[in-house]
């Protein structure tokens, strides 16, 4: 939601972007961030689930199963890549209740089953967006929740961030997601600089008109990363994954030497933005 979707396309280029994240499966899970406690108490007291089964979209390396997980909830995740999925299958060995299909949502079937919560962790922009409110309709019977959740970082100090834009531009890469100092995240969840309006998903969720009860939230907090940390979570986005092999290596060598010469970490703003609405 921090992102509007039209940023996150793919670009025309030889790898499609929704499929580069299991080629860096084992970096995801090293450098991308989680998601608040919180953020997982607040969509499981709204859907109210008692011993439903929750089906998530996209659950990678299971960043977000293993905290729905451990609240006892049962979990079906679909994956598409395989990768992802044996490290998803890795992450959440504790949890019996977790079962994993590989497989794109697309063609994916809930049979006859509908599920009391579907939520997607920083994967629903890259469902069809021609399909994927009929698709969420079909996995929820009525009176189902839909938690469609991201977490974007945004760095704190704008002179460190002038010179990591420096360096992704000299590389080719125009917007990452982190594309935004911190100081221009608001309180409202899903805007950067004050923008007014609802923005991506919030409109489309409206203009479907069969859900109820729309809510968003925005979670802060505080991360420190250390090198290593920072240039996994880079391996692990898609703007940096597209690019020749050559010019991101490049890019980390040079991403490393300027965080090494300022004390080797990066202080950033770790949001949450939350959306939840109910199925009518
Ligand atoms: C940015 S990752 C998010 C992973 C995880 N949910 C998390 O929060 O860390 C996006 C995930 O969506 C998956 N994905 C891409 N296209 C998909 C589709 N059509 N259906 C389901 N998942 C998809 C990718 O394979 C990837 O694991």
């Amino acid at each position: 939601m921090a992102a509007a979707p039209d940023r996150l396309k793919d670009t025309g280029r030889a790898t499609p972007r929704r499929t580069v994240f299991g080629e860096a499966a084992e970096a995801y899970e090293d450098g991308r961030p989680g998601y608040a406690e919180e953020l997982v108490a607040q969509v499981l007291e709204y859907a109210a689930l008692g011993d439903r089964t929750a089906l998530e979209v996209g659950a990678g390396t299971g960043k977000a199963t293993g905290l729905f997980a451990a609240r006892g909830v049962p979990v079906v995740c679909v994956e598409p890549d395989a990768r992802m999925a044996e490290v998803l299958r890795r992450t959440t060995d504790a949890y019996p209740h977790v079962q994993v299909e590989v497989g794109d949502f697309e063609a994916w079937s809930p049979s006859r089953h509908r599920f009391g919560l579907l939520y997607a962790a920083t994967s629903w922009h890259w469902v069809d967006p021609a399909r994927r409110w009929d698709l969420a309709h079909s996995a929820l019977g009525p009176g189902g929740t839909l938690a469609l959740f991201w977490n974007p970082v945004a760095a704190i100090d704008p002179e460190l961030f002038a010179a990591l834009r420096d360096i992704d531009r000299r590389h080719g890469v125009e917007e990452p997601p982190h594309d935004a100092l911190a100081s221009r995240y608001g309180e409202e969840a899903g805007t950067v600089d004050g923008q007014v309006g609802p923005g991506w998903p919030v409109d489309e969720i409206r203009r479907d008109g069969r859900f109820t009860d729309l809510r968003t939230v925005r979670y802060r907090r505080n991360l420190r990363y250390d090198t290593a940390r920072y240039l996994a979570f880079l391996a692990s986005v898609s703007a940096y994954r597209v690019l020749p092999q050559h010019d991101l290596a490049q890019l980390l060598v040079e991403t490393a030497e300027l965080l090494d010469s300022r004390g080797g970490t990066i202080d950033m703003l770790g949001i949450n933005d939350l959306v939840l609405a109910r199925t009518v």
